[in-house]
């Protein structure tokens, strides 16, 4: 691989797995030396994600995913290995190595370079008499030229090929110009301006690049907004309009919204935490962006019924990241542009102050659906209510909204917070049921994700494991004479493991999960960290290393046919050379 030995090192010695893996997945105490949690990577409702903070690695008891803190960034993220370290390096505030060889990346920072040059023409653009248009606009909506500047806006010319001619003049190709969607084809095969007579929103991400383009139509018309394709440089589930500049905000919330007007008139106005998607619902990859930056995201979207929706889906995929959610009510105006316009700064900071959190934005959702003057509405209404607050874990909180549902349909307190606390034991049973059994033992409990059955001849193989996990774990076993060449092993996955162990120690390399990251394939990772995860005796480990040799070479012997008596024969051969290594 082409990063130095010394950087993975120092990487992974920086980038603690329990603190990465934390800010995905909530961990429960420890059982045993393992911390404990839900697998992001398949469903389950009760733990068998495990990590392992001595050995550095996770592994889940019920998928089999395993690997270091490298390979859950590949998992996670979707990443390749250069581009998962590179993540790292960023969360760890390292600079990476610059001269590794990566065909990719000299693409992608030819793109990014475009990007930038094209978001820098745009910029040029409102100073000169075409952009009259852009300036008279954002003049029109009150943006300041500060704020303008601070967003890098620009303008897109009403003309077919300015950008295209600008750009080609800095000797970018048309290629890739459509590579970052800047350019289109038409049907007749010539190439024109994506964006044009629009304002431009450059979207940078976190690390300050421009990554792709928002262009708003200037007056009326459709489509009111182009956002940039995805592009090799630009995922819009994976982004957030505005993050580069609300993640240095210091409110200690993520004010999220939609419009990009909306985003910049809240940072004009001081709000400096506000991002948007960009023209796509929320995804969970960009509530995780956000959950890194803040643990308590403010949602503010607009006034209608597509707004409230929005909120609902919001809370949802927030709450699995166990953040605080807080509801804005806009009321009077459409969107917080319009708020801020009407009402002031001042009103809508009062708003944020006052705004609700997300139990009584659920408690008044659940109260719209229903006609509370109706006897079996009421019902219906009260059966509804009791099992959302039977939800929350603080009594005092059940009880007060217990009393607000029973007050608003009309029958005693008592009897609601009653039901209520009912409903919330059946609930802690049927989730303490799961919970017990998983927590007691998860490794046990947790099906077994790999079985030896697969393997060829499965005595052996287990003996192989022994093999492979004491040779990793007591690392002065590797000088032992009598081990076997990686050709005695049964299993070819087992034999290319344990080759690799013993290069690497031949070499001198370190052998830790996360620097074997780059040499497996996310498989064989998998398997040699479940390997690991199976208790092993390390006192007397020569001898527990002899005993293995030993179990393998009876295995081998015992299975039938031409094949038992070759490998007995390369076991007896092995025996008079003495080790493999010397
Ligand atoms: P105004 O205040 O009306 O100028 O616009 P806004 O910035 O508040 O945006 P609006 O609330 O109308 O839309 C919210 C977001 O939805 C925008 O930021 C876009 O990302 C997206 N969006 C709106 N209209 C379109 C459209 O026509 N096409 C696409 N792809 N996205 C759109
Ligand atoms: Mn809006």
């Amino acid at each position: 691989m082409a990063f130095p030995e010394s950087f993975i090192e120092e990487l992974i010695s920086r980038n603690d797995i329990v603190e990465v893996v934390e800010s995905y997945v909530h961990l429960n105490k420890r059982s045993g030396s393992n911390y404990f949690g839900l697998c992001p990577f398949h469903n389950e409702r009760t733990p068998s994600f495990s990590v392992n903070p001595a050995e550095q690695f996770y592994y889940c008891f019920g998928c089999g995913k395993g690997g270091g803190v490298i390979n859950f960034i590949m998992e996670i993220e979707n990443l390749s290995y250069p581009d998962a370290v590179a993540n790292l390096a960023q969360r760890a505030g390292m600079k990476l190595p610059e001269d590794r060889y990566d065909p990719n990346a000299k693409k992608r920072s030819r793109l990014l370079a475009l990007n930038r040059d094209a978001a820098r023409f745009f910029y040029s653009q409102l100073a000169t008499p075409e952009g009259r248009a852009g300036t008279e606009y954002l003049r029109s909506r009150g943006i300041s030229p500060a704020t303008a500047n601070r967003f890098g806006l620009g303008y897109a010319p009403d003309s077919f090929q300015s950008l295209l001619k600008a750009m080609q003049a800095l000797g970018y190709s048309e290629y890739e110009l459509f590579d970052c969607d800047l350019i289109r084809k038409s049907s007749r095969g010539s190439f024109y301006d994506t964006f044009r007579n629009r304002l431009i929103f450059p979207i940078i991400d976190v690390r300050g690049d421009v990554i792709g383009f928002s262009g708003r139509i200037i007056g009326s018309g459709e489509p009111k907004y182009l956002n940039s394709r995805d592009t090799p440089v630009f995922n819009k589930g994976r982004n957030l309009f505005a993050l580069n500049l609300a993640k240095k905000s210091k409110s200690g919330y993520i004010l999220l919204s939609e419009g990009n007007i909306d985003i910049v008139s809240l940072h004009q106005a001081g709000f400096d935490s506000a991002v948007a998607s960009l023209g796509t619902s929320l995804t969970s990859e960009q509530a995780r962006l956000i959950s890194r930056y803040a643990k308590e995201v403010v949602l503010a979207f607009d006034n209608d019924g597509a707004g409230q929706k929005a909120t609902q889906r919001a809370i949802q995929i927030f709450e699995k990241l166990e953040m605080k959610v807080r509801v804005l009510q806009l009321s009077g105006a459409k969107d917080p542009d319009e708020f801020l316009k009407t009402r002031g700064a001042d009103a809508f900071r009062l708003l944020l102050e006052a705004s609700e959190d997300q139990i009584d934005f659920r408690m008044n959702s659940v109260r719209a659906k229903y006609d509370l003057t109706k006897d079996e509405q009421r019902v219906a209404y009260l059966k509804e209510i009791t099992e959302m607050l039977a939800g929350l874990p603080d009594p005092v909180v059940r009880s007060i909204y217990g009393e607000r549902a029973a007050g608003l349909a009309g029958v005693g307190k008592d009897t609601v917070i009653g039901e209520i606390e009912r409903s919330r034991r059946g609930l802690l049973r049927r989730a303490g049921r799961s919970e017990q059994k998983a927590m007691r033992r998860p490794e046990q409990t947790a099906q077994p994700a790999r079985s030896t059955a697969r393997y060829r001849n499965p005595a052996s193989a287990v003996a192989e494991e022994g093999i492979i996990r004491l040779l990793y774990l007591e690392p002065t076993l590797y000088s032992m004479k009598g081990l076997p060449p990686p050709d005695a092993f049964t299993s070819e996955e087992l034999a290319s493991i344990y080759r690799l162990l013993l290069s690497r120690r031949q070499s001198g390399e370190a052998v830790s999960i996360s620097s074997l990251s780059s040499s497996l394939t996310a498989e064989e990772m998998s398997l040699l960290v479940s390997i690991l995860q199976k208790p092993e005796q390390l006192s007397g480990s020569q001898q527990t290393m002899q005993d293995y040799i030993h179990r393998m070479e009876e295995a081998q012997a015992a299975s039938s046919g031409s094949e038992g008596r070759d490998l007995r024969a390369i076991a007896s051969d092995l025996r008079e050379r003495k080790g493999y290594n010397q």
